[in-house]
């Protein structure tokens, strides 16, 4: 945390951190899996990019930050799990406008183990989804801490049983869910996930994904589909650095396909660490 590293229950920021006060920052999460981290120059790439759409300075070199991610997951002994980071535009006494330009970002990393059992048997399973509206701001493309209606859709799908809220716009298309890209087999056996230039966060594992279905030769199609075509799809599962690939077998009580993972997830999460770097 801003150049030292503090055991977790002694960590904490200012109460006029921009983060706190305002949302006023960015994040990442990445995984970290048999002690390597996934897709790290990919996830900082993103980093840089929401950074500097918020006019925010990098922290530290990527040389730096990458020693300093690495040095952190090594002191919390993660082999198998994530890493968390988050840069805010620092501490300044509460006014809209940016503070002083010479005002430190704050910079905080952690990472924790995962459950590899809770992961597989979500695999296994397949897991339950509703939609909701999508009522978020117009610049999703930026991975803001700013996540207010994520969280509440997100507990939204809690309340109805479900584990993950699927956005759809005002014209009946899905967007993505709470903290996930989304993705169907459509008729034809096309993977089909919606282009990433509006409406969508980019997502790293959604990018990796379409290198991992190149190599499978299974074709990827980028076009918006609607809430109706997801439910009559033959597959639905959703990707993120925290689930990889997790099959969606019922939405809004409707039953996807056969009510079972399908195989396309299965044999994408299966090639996928052979081609994440
Ligand atoms: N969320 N869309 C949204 C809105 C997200 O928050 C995320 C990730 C994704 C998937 O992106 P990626 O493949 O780069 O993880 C898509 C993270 C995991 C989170 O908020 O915990």
């Amino acid at each position: 945390m801003n150049g030292r590293y503090l055991p977790h229950r002694d960590a904490g920021v200012h109460i006029e951190d921009r983060g706190y006060q305002f949302a006023d920052g960015v994040y990442e999460v990445c995984e970290i899996r048999h002690g390597m981290i996934v897709d790290l120059s990919r996830h900082l790439d993103r980093l840089d990019r929401s950074l500097s759409e918020i006019r925010i300075s990098s922290p530290m070199s990527r040389a730096a930050l990458v020693g300093v991610i690495r040095e952190v997951a090594r002191r919390n002994r993660v082999n198998n799990g994530l890493f968390y980071l988050q840069v805010t535009r620092g501490e300044a006494r509460r006014d809209h406008v940016f503070p002083a330009a010479d005002t430190a970002p704050s910079l905080v990393i952690t990472a924790k183990s995962t459950d590899p059992k809770i992961i597989a048997a979500k695999n296994t399973n397949g897991i339950k989804a509703i939609t909701v509206a999508d009522n978020r701001w117009d610049r999703v493309d930026i991975k803001t801490v700013g996540l207010l209606p994520n969280v509440l859709a997100r507990q939204a799908a809690k309340e109805s049983g479900a584990q993950e809220a699927i956005y759809v716009d005002t014209r009946g298309m899905v967007t993505e869910g709470a903290a996930t890209n989304v993705w169907i087999v459509d008729r034809e056996g096309n993977l089909v996930t919606r282009p990433a230039e509006h409406g969508i966060l980019r997502g790293i594992t959604r990018t990796t994904l379409k290198d991992v279905a190149q190599s499978l030769s299974i074709p990827v199609v980028e076009r918006e589909f609607s809430r109706e075509e997801m439910l009559a799809s033959r597959e639905v599962f959703i990707t993120a650095a925290t689930s990889i690939c997790f099959p969606v077998v019922e939405i809004d009580g409707i039953t996807i396909g056969n009510g079972h993972p399908g195989t396309f997830a299965e044999k994408i999460r299966t090639a996928f660490f052979d081609i994440a770097e």
